[in-house]
């Protein structure tokens, strides 16, 4: 019987917040089984009111029938969710909504005829709305989330991307309590409904899906500049936060200017509205959204002042600026037939979003941090249990598919048409992929069929990188004739099996190569039977056999082979170096990205073989002497100089093994940072000192000299613990933000009672700043010290910690299961009981999140018994609760499949 009160409850909960309950395995949607929409929408009237504790939404919807649909496909299905509904009228004729309801909310109306009006009033409660999907509360003001399937919790509607319409929006809100009223588009009509309440009309004239539809209701300050495009129009920026962040906007302002120039100069690409709106949102999902004209932003993307966001804080809120930006072609304009096509749009704006980047800093050193974050997330994901193409074929629930690869290797995939079609033809080909599709929603085939146009090329096998999961492996061998003066490359590739893939076909890859000779010379890499005028230092050899060779001719030394150059595919490369080849590309290699990859891989050796208790004889010894070439050549860029000091995370380590023990690999690594720490200690001590010194300010030169400061202060600390002190001044004393988090970071590491002291008086001095809180419990969550565990639980008790901000949960348990592997893993399988604890209790509440923060127990297979015995024992745990979301289901029973 308690088991069925709590059942009971728990559903209550389910049903009230999140929609009906899946009663069995919920079912898939699959992409053979798309239809074209039955009703397209020609106008979408709405009028909410927010003025009460409840939220009313009158809708009034203009339909036609789809010539394209089938013929049998005559009902009108409106999804709903979450919503209360009043009243249905159908061409003025009332309807009893409830005798409409299908099993999962949906209103089906049989067949409603060529056109009719539908009008719905329904009602919800946007306080009581913690999955942070539709229209809920943050803080004092009232926001949006339609992706992917939020707009449903707003109002009945066809709430799939390739119904397009325009919307007119009617907002009503209390005066005082709400004075700014935003949608959008642009602001048509505003004015008093009566003493206490005022109204806001707004009419976005594109024609969208819904899930590009967005409200926001407020007392928000804003920040307003102006733009004038290339061919002179003129647009307002207006920024919204609450009072409190008010003058935190500048940076992200000035990054959406030169976002806007950055996409008229490289792509021809202009706004297309009078205003553009971006506010900040404390409680979100997600990073930002790119609604039309009305970007919503998690306030971590957006507010940037010295004391609350660090160098990396800013890089991130200029990347997700023009990201989102990017977006209103790719992805707005031009948007997806079904959710598929996520990648279409995400793919495409990563790649974007990198290629800004790119263009504002360093080149190499973003592609460098844009490999690492594949690696450590995106080939994870590819070598477990939720593994799926670029293209996923089906799915459970649409927000467990905002992965890693729909993104990241999603933006890899654009990048290999740039490298293999050329820059020309691939602007050429993006140009008209948004020209033939404007105002419409298409798929990865449109896209694929506009660059093969483009270029003349057939890219059939290319697309396989859509449609096939898992990271290829290349394997290289070469030989060399000293007769001939040829050098030979044979290649094999093979991608691994993964979930519903057992085989695999060969990819069409792009593999940069360049040649050294023994003197560090760059040698012309000319491929047997070419005119000599082909010549290039770095070429491209396009692969697409199972195992294919290319003779490169006019050698007449053996040469050093530098493979994979700017990373030219999301691949994993094997070549059989010699420790002395990695050390010579590591001085030698002109790619910068080449450079850094040789010295992570001589890390990653020393670093596996101490981890498996097999240290390499001289490798300690090697790998000091190429820190010490980095730290000591003249003229050396400190950005790259940083990265290439920076060891391989855990996480890139665990990935190299077949069965993980993450105490081991820990060990080893915290043993090579004391080892380093010690043996460069003069070289560490000159950087510290050699700190800018100046007032902070944004720049990317001076983050890269604080970055290599901190590094260093972080080496010396590892090396010996009387260097604390310096930490502690620099708390002290520091005029920023990212000075100040190092510093916290080195002492967050130690149980020196100093060390804590300083914690504690830090969360004194900004515990009313909310990103800077988070930081705090992130840099405690990722702490390198033995009771890493204990502190986090004591912290989930914290009067600060809750589960009901996304950011306050990813900083403690996100942070924590996925940046302490040594500690999460704890073989007494604590570490993973405290993360199902909150996966569980937040499920019912932010379903969304819940399945998020579960991931990292989905690698379970990964890890020594002990392990892999507890991790499964949560997930099967978490599986036999009653009432979880579609979101937490999909995730725990893939991962245990
Ligand atoms: N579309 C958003 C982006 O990539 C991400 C997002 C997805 C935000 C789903 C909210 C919900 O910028
Ligand atoms: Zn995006």
């Amino acid at each position: 019987p308690r088991d069925q009160v709590s059942y009971t409850f728990h559903y209550y909960l389910h049903a009230r917040f999140n929609g009906p309950l899946p009663m069995s395995a919920p079912q898939p949607v699959r992409l053979e089984d798309y239809r074209p929409p039955a009703y397209h929408v020609e106008q979408a009237r709405l009028r909410i009111d927010l003025s009460g504790e409840t939220a009313r939404v009158d809708a009034r919807l203009e339909l036609r029938r789809n010539p394209a649909a089938a013929p049998e496909d005559t009902a009108l299905r409106l999804d709903a969710e979450f919503l209360e509904l009043e009243a249905l009228h159908l061409d003025g004729e009332a309807l009893d909504p409830a005798a409409l309801r299908a099993a999962d909310g949906a209103l089906v109306i049989p067949d409603p005829g060529a056109r009719c009006r539908v009008e719905t009033t329904s009602r919800f409660r946007p306080a009581e709305n913690t999955a942070l999907s539709g229209l809920y509360r943050s803080g004092r003001m009232y926001c949006t989330q339609c992706e992917a399937e939020g707009f449903r919790r707003i109002t009945p509607y066809p709430d799939r991307p390739d119904v397009l319409a325009p919307f007119t929006t009617t907002l009503i809100a209390d005066r005082t309590a709400c004075p700014v009223l935003l949608s959008n588009g642009d602001c048509i009509e505003a004015g008093a409904l009566d003493e206490q309440r005022h109204y806001a009309v707004w009419h976005d004239p594109y024609p969208k899906p819904a899930y590009l539809f967005a409200v926001v209701a407020g007392d928000l300050s804003c920040q307003e500049e102006r733009f004038t495009t290339a061919s002179g129009r003129e647009v307002a920026l207006r920024f919204y936060t609450e009072p409190g962040n008010a003058g935190r906007t500048e940076h992200a302002l000035a990054s959406l200017k030169r976002a806007m120039r950055w996409d008229e100069q490289q792509y021809g690409l202009e706004y297309d509205l009078d205003t553009y709106m971006v506010v900040a949102v404390g409680d979100f999902n997600m990073g930002a959204m790119e609604n039309k004209g009305l970007n919503v932003f998690n306030t971590q993307f957006v507010l940037a002042s010295p004391d609350t966001a660090t160098d990396a804080d800013y890089e991130g809120v200029e990347a997700v600026i023009g990201h989102e930006y990017f977006h209103n072609w790719t992805g707005n304009r031009v948007t997806c037939r079904d959710w598929f096509q996520l990648s279409l749009k995400e793919g495409l704006t990563v790649f974007r979003e990198h290629q800004f980047a790119e263009a504002m800093g360093s080149a190499a050193i973003e592609r460098i941090r844009q490999v690492r974050l594949l690696r450590s997330a995106q080939f994870p994901e590819d070598a477990g249990p939720m593994a799926h193409p670029v293209q996923p074929k089906s799915y459970v629930e649409i927000n467990n598919f905002y992965t890693a690869t729909v993104y990241a290797k999603g933006a890899e995939v654009i990048r290999m048409y740039r490298t293999l079609l050329g820059d020309t033809p691939f602007r050429r080909g993006v140009r008209r992929y948004l020209e033939r599709h404007d105002g419409e929603a298409a798929t990865i085939d449109d896209f694929l069929a506009c660059m093969e146009e483009a270029s003349g090329a057939d890219l059939q096998q290319f697309s396989r990188w859509y449609h096939q999961a898992g990271t290829p492996q290349v394997t290289v061998r070469d030989e060399y004739d000293p007769e001939r003066e040829v050098y030979t490359l044979h290649c094999r590739q093979h991608t691994p099996a993964t979930p519903e893939q057992p085989r695999k076909a060969p990819m069409h890859i792009p593999l940069a190569v360049g040649l050294l000779g023994p003197d560090g010379a760059p040698l012309p890499v000319q491929l047997a039977g070419e005119p000599a005028d082909e010549a290039a230092h770095t070429r491209v050899l396009e692969l697409r056999e199972a195992e294919e060779r290319f003779e490169i001719a006019g050698c007449p030394q053996r040469p050093t082979p530098s493979l994979l150059r700017g990373f030219s595919a999301p691949v994993a490369v094997e070549y059989p170096y010699s420790d002395d080849d990695l050390a010579f590309l590591l001085a030698r290699d002109p790619d910068p990205f080449a450079r850094w990859e040789a010295g992570q891989q001589l890390a990653v050796r020393v670093l596996l073989a101490e981890a498996a208790g097999e240290p390499r004889p001289g490798g300690l010894e090697r790998l000091e002497a190429a820190f010490r070439g980095a730290l000591e050549a003249p003229g050396a860029d400190p950005a790259l100089t940083a990265e290439v000091l920076t060891l391989p995370s855990e996480t890139y380590l665990a990935e190299q093994l077949e069965v993980v023990d993450p105490q081991a690999i820990h060990d080893a690594r915290a043993g090579l940072r004391r080892a380093l720490g010690q043996a460069l200690t003069a070289h560490w001590q000159a950087l510290c000192e050699q700190h800018p010194g100046r007032p902070w300010r944004h720049s990317a030169e001076e983050a890269a000299q604080r970055r290599l400061a901190n590094l260093a202060l972080s080496y010396l600390v590892a090396g010996s613990p009387r260097h604390l002190d310096r930490a502690l001044q620099q708390l002290e004393r520091s005029d920023n933000l990212t000075d100040r988090l190092a510093a916290l970071a080195v002492l967050a590491d130690s149980e020196a009672p100093q060390a804590e002291r300083a914690i504690e008086a830090f969360h004194q001095r900004w515990r009313d700043e909310p990103l800077v809180v988070d930081k705090w419990f992130r840099v405690q969550a990722t702490a390198s010290r033995p009771d890493a565990l204990e502190q986090v639980e004591r912290l989930t008790r914290h009067p600060d910690f809750t589960l009901d901000n996304p950011n306050r949960a990813r900083a403690l348990l996100g942070a924590f299961a996925q940046g302490n592997p040594a500690c999460f893993h704890s073989p007494d399988g604590r570490g993973y009981r405290l993360l199902a604890d909150h996966v569980l209790a937040l499920d019912a509440r932010n379903p969304q999140l819940a399945a998020r923060l579960l991931g990292p127990l989905s690698h379970w297979r990964r890890y020594e018994p002990q392990r892999r015995t507890a991790m499964r024992e949560q997930l099967e745990r978490i599986l036999a609760q009653p009432a979880l979301s579609k979101d937490v289901h999909e995730v725990a029973s893939r991962s245990l499949e």
